[in-house]
């Protein structure tokens, strides 16, 4: 018995030594190989770009990734933004000015999205030469301008601190301004996802178009451009609210994509944790900060949904970190796990113990419980101080379940430590592009997160989520599946025993699909009028019923459902007598 549990202790110490000494290992080995994969693939003397600004990838059969772009490029450039206006490299100066000027280039080149004022700067990919792709392709992909704008915006807020106002305000402001009234003025019309598969409203593309406006804004105030505030304020707001429409709190997850017919678990919702990390918000889960209860629940359902479907996950306990994918129906290049989204994971969880640390203590609720409950089966919801022992039994657990996700990249990676974009499901041979230059990006900006090592932030903390959402974007004509939400009351009259309450569920994710279990408890304040507001999607007809639930009840009201159809703006007041 005594040798039993200690074998176990011994067990855990070593699995999770094993765990953190590999990463350590891996860190030591790849932090250089992966710096010298980005530089090899971007500026005219990267030693593979082939004289482009940026290449995706060398790749150029099966598939062909010698293209720029824009998303990658403007993600791998904010990783070397930070690392030069942080005073980590300060050679990488001529190499961001090249990226800044291609960019401001490509922002005019007319293509099959449009000309720069009729949408072409939501055209996600260009030929290494600077001019239009013209193949059919996903487009557009709306995510660009965003990222492209706040990573000019990163480098030009360095510039100002250093004295360069000049170049900031005649050069670099009307590259920003471009890319920033794009978003304002098209938030809310579809587009492809960052997969460039699915056409409708995604995650990820909405929370960096978040971002973008709000530092959008600051920036513009910082530089006098004060005619532009309100607008990108505004669309902030809106766009913020929109957000909040892609939780799905039954499932505990962000659903990635508003179209596209699948499950919804995504990497894109932990690349938004990472990509608009704001070491000020806290844990903030209105912008499902990477420590948020959303954020780690949504963690904890996605990487679930990777421990069976491959096989070289098999085996490896359900509580200890595997290989992820971009979504578990993926298919592409035999649809395997990637390297960018299994650090990406190891990431968010870095940042949220860099959070944690600043503030002292983690707090767990009913949303985070389960994501909590991995590492230690007996917690309750609560709060728990620095000084605690439940605090050191969680953060412990936690830098080793990030770590483990390092090492399973550490695993698969080849020994001359080249990233291609995937690595296969079966047996964990690199699969796809070689030399991806977003896999070397996100394991430098995972490596540096590791390290406890944060850049600025965007404004992310202490924002409200209005209480109304507007899809008004100021320039766009509507059509969108950027549907916000309203708030709708449900007041209903209601009798009741001591002990007995009334729920509502319905037709829609925020009134939980149905299910009795999940329905939603009203306030009994004004008894006998029962009460509760919801946000619901704008412009539907939902079904809902009310129920009547004691211990040993649960009473639905009798049929037929009833019925509302929601307004497109605005709030709405529904009054009923339980059935
Ligand atoms: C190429 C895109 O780059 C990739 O993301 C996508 O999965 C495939 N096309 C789908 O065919
Ligand atoms: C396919 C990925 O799905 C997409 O996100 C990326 O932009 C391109 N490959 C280029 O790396």
């Amino acid at each position: 018995m005594r040798f039993t549990f200690l074998a176990i202790v011994v067990g855990l110490a070593v699995g999770a030594f094993a765990q953190s000494s590999t990463a350590d290992a891996y860190v030591a080995s790849e932090a250089s190989i992966a710096k010298a994969g980005v530089l090899a693939n971007i500026g005219p003397s990267g030693s593979k770009s082939q004289g482009a600004k940026a290449i995706a990838s060398p790749s150029t059969t099966n598939p062909n990734y010698l293209f720029t772009w824009t998303r990658d490029t403007s993600l791998v450039f904010k990783a070397l933004i930070d690392q030069f206006t942080s005073g980590e490299d300060t050679t990488l100066r001529g190499l961001i000015d090249s990226f800044t000027s291609s960019q401001a280039i490509l922002q005019q080149v007319s293509n099959p999205s449009g000309t720069v004022s009729t949408g072409g700067l939501g055209e996600p990919k260009f030929n290494i030469d600077e001019s239009a792709f013209t193949d059919a392709w996903g487009r557009p992909q709306r995510d660009g301008p965003a990222l492209r704008s706040t990573a000019i915006i990163s480098y030009a807020n360095w510039l100002l601190d250093n004295g360069n106002t000049t170049y900031v305000t005649q050069t670099l402001w009307p590259i920003i301004k471009l890319d920033l009234d794009y978003v304002e003025a098209n938030w809310n019309q579809t587009g492809f996802d960052l997969w460039e598969e699915v056409n409708s409203s995604s995650f990820f593309t909405t929370a960096v178009q978040h971002r973008a406006l709000r530092e959008g804004a600051a920036f513009a105030t910082r530089i006098g451009q004060t005619s532009e505030v309100s607008g990108y304020t505004t669309q902030a707001a809106n766009v913020l609210c929109f957000l909040q429409s892609y939780w799905n709190p039954s499932g505990g997850f962000i659903t990635a994509n508003t179209g596209g017919g699948r499950s919804g678990r995504d990497a894109n919702t932990v690349l938004t944790s990472i990509h608009t990390f704001d070491p000020a918000a806290g844990c903030d889960a209105a912008t499902f900060q990477p420590c948020s209860d959303k954020a780690l629940s949504n963690l904890k359902v996605y990487v679930d949904a990777f421990r069976s479907i491959y096989t070289i996950n098999s085996g490896v306990a359900a509580n200890a970190a595997v290989a992820t994918g971009r979504y578990p129906e993926d298919s592409y290049q035999g649809g395997n796990p990637w390297y960018l989204t299994t650090i990406a994971v190891a990431e968010q969880l870095y940042d949220a113990l860099i959070v944690w640390d600043q503030l002292g203590s983690i707090n767990v609720t009913t949303t985070s419980l389960p994501f909590f409950q991995q590492f230690s089966s007996g917690i309750t919801t609560g709060t728990f101080a620095s000084t605690s022992e439940t605090y050191t039994t969680l953060t412990t657990a936690v830098k080793n379940f990030a770590d483990g996700f390092i090492a399973v990249n550490a695993q698969f990676t080849p020994s001359n430590g080249g990233l291609a974009e995937q690595y296969s499901r079966s047996n964990g041979q690199p699969v796809s592009a070689v030399d991806l230059t977003w896999s070397y990006a996100a394991t430098l900006t995972a490596f540096h997160a590791r390290t406890g090592k944060t850049y600025p932030g965007w404004g992310a903390a202490g924002l409200t989520v209005p209480a109304v959402c507007s899809t008004s974007g100021s320039g766009s004509s509507g059509g969108g599946g950027g549907a916000g939400t309203v708030a709708v009351t449900f007041n209903v009259q209601a009798t009741t025993f001591f002990g007995e309450n009334i729920y509502i569920t319905g037709s829609v994710d925020a009134l939980q699909n149905w299910s009795p279990d999940n329905a939603l408890l009203l306030s009994s304040a004004n008894y006998p009028i029962w009460s509760i507001t919801v946000n619901l999607p704008a412009s539907t007809d939902v079904q809902y019923k009310f129920i009547r639930k004691a211990p040993g009840e649960l009473i639905w009201e009798s049929d037929p459902n009833n019925q509302i159809t929601t307004p497109a703006s605005g709030s709405f007041t529904q009054s009923d007598t339980f059935r």
